[in-house]
């Protein structure tokens, strides 16, 4: 069966609306992994902030491990568990960055402590000094406390373009059911099935 991408992005927020009205204390959260140059894996949790026939969203610190990463290797997946409904949704594709109007328009959306936040962390470098973070929060947030934060230049976010849908459910003695969707062209997506 053939499908367009825009019945996949239905699919997925069918799901989402699904676990989110079940209760799921944070249907947004998704294990992205991304490989380093040598090719090992490494995995961490970040939040879903905008999806759509494009592909889907999340913003973090272009200075981090995953943000070297993705520039050296921009294949990355991730990976939706929401018990509470027996669904997995994994999803491979090629990251992106957004836009700086993207970014901008998303960052003012967040809250000024966030904001602050996001300038004050040096994403996944060593922390040296003991209150070397707390001091850095004081220094953001004095140096902002009469003004609007502007986005950082080291802070965006990515999109990833998919290549590959799985819609994954679980089924009674492990007989679940996988459903693959990859592109055939532009407009299409071919779905095969998969065994457990
Ligand atoms: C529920 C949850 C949501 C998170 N959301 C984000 C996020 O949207 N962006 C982000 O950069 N880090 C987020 N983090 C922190 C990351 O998991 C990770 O610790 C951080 O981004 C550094 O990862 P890296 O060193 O691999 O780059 C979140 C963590 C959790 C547990």
């Amino acid at each position: 069966m053939s499908v367009p991408i825009n019945e996949l992005i239905t699919r997925f927020q069918k799901e989402l609306d699904a676990t989110t009205k079940k209760g799921h204390p944070e249907p947004t959260a998704m294990t992205l992994s991304t490989v380093s140059e040598a090719g090992a894996p490494t995995s961490r949790v970040v939040l879903l902030k905008a999806f759509d026939h494009r592909g889907f969203v999340f913003y973090t610190n272009l200075t981090s491990r995953k943000s070297k990463e993705i520039s050296l290797n921009p294949q990355v997946c991730i990976n939706f568990m929401w018990h509470n409904i027996s669904k997995q949704i994994r999803i491979e594709g090629r990251a992106q960055q957004v836009s700086n109007e993207e970014a901008d328009a998303y960052f003012a959306t967040r809250a000024k402590q966030s904001q602050i936040g996001a300038w004050a962390s040096k994403q996944s470098s060593e922390i040296e000094g003991k209150m070397d973070f707390e001091k850095r929060i004081a220094k953001y947030t004095l140096k902002f406390a009469a003004s609007k934060v502007p986005r950082p230049e080291f802070w965006s976010g990515f999109r990833i373009v998919p290549t590959k849908f799985e819609f994954w459910q679980k089924r009674d003695f492990r007989l679940h059911e996988r459903h693959v969707f990859t592109p055939t062209d532009e407009q299409n997506w071919q779905e095969v099935c998969l065994y457990p």
